[in-house]
């Protein structure tokens, strides 16, 4: 499948009775293992800033990194849709934004994502008018983190959920073919995936970890896997212990060559 079929068929998930699953990765290997395993949608995302490089938040993040590891991941990917993930300062413009959707489906994504609702129209139209498949992401914004203060939970008053609800129609209403929901509360997210005719895909958005409020999830990979433990966000379920089995096998190779 070419990436706008890819795409569509992402698309078509809307309302077919399996939710589209949706991971992160930054590198070959992860990238492989979670195409191998068979996950819906592969995000290089901007979160490679704190996750792997040790930076507070995304918006260290430059193009130049999101390049080197979209390349990375790609190689290492035969089936999922690769989604790009477009770093702050890379997208003030509809020209910009474009530029910086080619360097990243030129390193190997299928698709580009970007942070932001109405505001955001004219720059995804100008993506999707050359071809290239755009994921919006509306509601918590971390590339907006410093301006905010903090990672805010959207959506508990009145006008901040229904701004949040026409950033998101106008998303949809711009050609994207999926949207990225973030930390909005429950509500919120079952108001805008009952409203929208393309698959919402949560993080953040559960009222309890069995609930679901969107059409699909997604999660950051080294959350999932135990392989960053210094920092977890609350909403995240941990199912393996990789920081834990990286000690123990570094342990034991030191002992082995005392
Ligand atoms: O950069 C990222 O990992 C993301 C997810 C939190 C959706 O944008």
């Amino acid at each position: 499948m070419n990436p706008t079929e890819k795409a569509n068929a992402i698309k078509a998930m809307k309302g077919g009775g399996r939710p589209v699953s949706a991971l992160t990765a930054y590198d070959y290997p992860t990238g492989r293992l979670l195409d191998e395993a068979g996950v819906d949608i592969i995000l290089v995302g901007d979160s490679l800033g704190m996750v792997v490089l040790g930076f507070p938040d995304t918006t260290h993040v430059t193009l130049a990194m999101m390049e080197h590891h979209t390349a990375a991941v790609a190689r290492g990917v035969r089936n999922a849709l690769v989604v790009g993930d477009m770093p702050i300062h890379s997208y003030q413009t509809p020209q910009q934004a474009l530029a910086t959707a080619r360097t990243l489906v030129n390193a190997g994504a299928d698709a580009v994502k970007l942070e932001g609702g109405i505001r955001q129209v004219e720059k995804i139209r100008s993506i999707i008018g050359a071809g290239i498949p755009v994921i919006g992401h509306h509601g918590m914004l971390p590339q907006r983190v410093r301006e905010e203060g903090g990672y805010k939970k959207k959506g508990k008053t009145e006008a901040e959920s229904s701004a949040i609800l026409k950033g998101a129609l106008a998303l949809q209403e711009a050609g994207c073919f999926a949207i990225v929901l973030e930390s909005v509360v429950p509500e919120l997210a079952e108001t805008i995936t009952s409203r929208l005719d393309i698959p919402t895909i949560g993080i953040g958005c559960k009222g309890t970890s069995t609930q679901q409020t969107c059409d699909g999830e997604i999660a950051v990979i080294t959350d999932i896997i135990g392989s960053y433990p210094w920092f977890v966000p609350p909403f995240a379920t941990v199912r393996a212990d990789v920081a834990g089995e990286i000690n123990h096998a570094v342990r034991e190779y030191i002992a082995s060559i005392q």
